[in-house]
């Protein structure tokens, strides 16, 4: 007997035969760990040997056998870098779960990805909440370039590059795509209802995405929003659309390219031409490419190079954190306001402790990036400000061992070179005691002697 699929939280559910569970809401536990979104909703699942799933279910009117063909097109780049998520099942008409719950046909199993949406980063600064270090906000731009420029090479094009379908991970650095099911790939068949990408990240020509230079636009805007929310006065302005809102032609839009232009140019000259030539393309052709992009941002991860911005007094150093393993969450603040600040007039040297990126698949601990969800604080460790205060502790100490050394060394010398006179010294007053101690026992001696000799007399 068909059902509708509306399950509690406990809830088993049996797909590919093998069980799985559904999830309670890291904050609501009586609810489903459910995402409602534009074409679909997305369940959190658990199966027997604790690995997370997603369960893409999709809305009727985009419950179609074309998401065969995206699902097997998909095989195609499962193994690229960010895309775990292609990584899936689907879920046959023809399967016994599908026929009891219809809403289930052509839904898609994947892996859970954790951590958090970009829509949450950038609500969350907005909130004040927290902000990413700048050094962190490079990697994690030059984590999701490196992502878009490996589609870009294979002439692929995620096609909606926006705040809701990029993942992001603070610890490690990582970046991953969802919703993938109407990727370009050459030579695969054009959706009926072509993407021209979401508000805020589609470019003014309105054109379609399906192409390979789909996401030049997008990603060049998501890229320099990863930069823009490391300075706390701009990141403040972020809204659900993103950080511009408009594009080149939209008042809005022009207003904040405006306020963004001296940040992003001490962060990466190079990168705001690039990013100045996207903003103002006249077609998604005439966007430079991605590789072109990265390659500013690329270097500025390099060691030997430092953005300017480091001593950039309005940099304040508050962080964005989030364990990958545990609920997604923001970082607090872990310095003062003082201390953030005194750090900011000194130049932090390349710190080897950055969080690094996933190389491996990471923990299945459930996560708490929803859009509703609200976040346990979090904290990774700083860099910058934590090494600017460590740094006179440090010299301090250093000093204090070289004195002693120092001392040893002189005590160690002098003691060498009068080692004799002291001894001969030490023996003629030892030699001295003695004596007197000997003529006053003597004394005594005598003394007692006669003084027997009295008693007997
Ligand atoms: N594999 C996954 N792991 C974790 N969360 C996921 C996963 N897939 C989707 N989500 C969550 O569900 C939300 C909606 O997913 P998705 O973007 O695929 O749905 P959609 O309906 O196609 O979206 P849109 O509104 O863009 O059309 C995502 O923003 C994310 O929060
Ligand atoms: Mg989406």
């Amino acid at each position: 007997m068909p059902q509708n699929f509306d399950p509690l939280p406990g809830d088993p559910i049996y797909l590919f035969e093998q069980e799985y569970v559904v999830q309670p809401h890291p904050q609501a536990p009586y609810l489903p760990y459910r995402q409602k979104a534009g074409r679909a909703r997305v369940y959190q699942l658990l199966n027997k040997e604790d690995q997370y799933f997603a369960l893409k279910e999709f809305k009727k009117r985009y419950r179609k056998p074309a998401l065969i063909d995206s699902y097997k097109n998909l095989h195609r780049v499962e193994n690229f870098e960010g895309l775990r998520a292609a990584k899936r099942r689907i879920v046959l008409p023809s399967d016994p779960t599908a026929k009891r719950y219809p809403s289930l046909e052509y839904a898609m199993l994947m892996p859970w990805i954790h951590g958090k949406t970009w829509f949450d980063v950038l609500g969350q600064t907005r909130e004040g909440e927290s902000y990413p270090d700048l050094s962190i906000a490079i990697e994690l731009c030059d984590r999701f370039l490196e992502i878009m420029e490996a589609l870009e090479k294979a002439g692929m094009a995620h096609t909606d590059i926006s705040p809701g379908n990029v993942m992001v991970g603070f610890d490690p650095i990582d970046v991953q795509l969802l919703d993938l099911e109407e990727m370009y790939m050459p030579g695969v068949d054009a959706p009926p209802e072509q993407n021209t990408g979401s508000a805020g990240y589609r470019h003014r020509s309105g054109e379609t995405t399906w192409k390979p230079e789909g996401d030049r636009y997008a990603a060049a805007v998501l890229a320099a929003e990863m930069l823009i929310l490391a300075k706390p006065a701009l990141a403040r302005k972020a809204t659900d659309e993103g950080f511009f809102r408009g594009n080149c032609e939209a008042p809005e839009g022009k207003a904040r390219f405006k306020d963004v232009r001296p940040w992003l140019k001490k962060v990466s000259p190079e990168f705001a031409k690039v990013f100045e030539r996207s903003w103002f393309a006249k077609s998604l052709e005439g966007c430079p490419r991605i590789s072109e992009l990265r390659e500013p941002i690329k270097k500025l991860t390099n060691s030997s190079v430092e953005p300017s911005v480091l001593s950039d007094p309005g940099v304040v150093w508050k962080l964005l954190g989030a364990q990958e393993n545990q609920d997604s969450s923001m970082g607090t603040p872990l310095v003062s306001e003082s201390e953030k600040l005194a750090a900011t007039e000194q130049r932090v040297t390349n710190d080897k402790s950055h969080p690094k990126r996933a190389e491996t698949p990471r923990s299945t601990q459930p996560s708490a990036e929803s859009k509703e969800a609200v976040k346990t604080p979090q904290e990774i460790p700083v860099v910058g400000s934590g090494a600017l205060k460590r740094l006179p502790k440090r010299l301090i100490g250093a000093s204090v061992a070289f004195l002693i050394l120092i001392t040893a060394v002189g005590v160690g010398v002098w003691s060498t070179m009068y080692a004799s006179t002291i001894s001969s010294e030490l023996r003629l007053v030892l030699g001295a005691l003695h004596d007197r101690l000997a003529g006053h026992q003597r004394q005594a001696q005598t003394t007692r002697r006669l003084q027997r000799s009295v008693r007997l007399t």
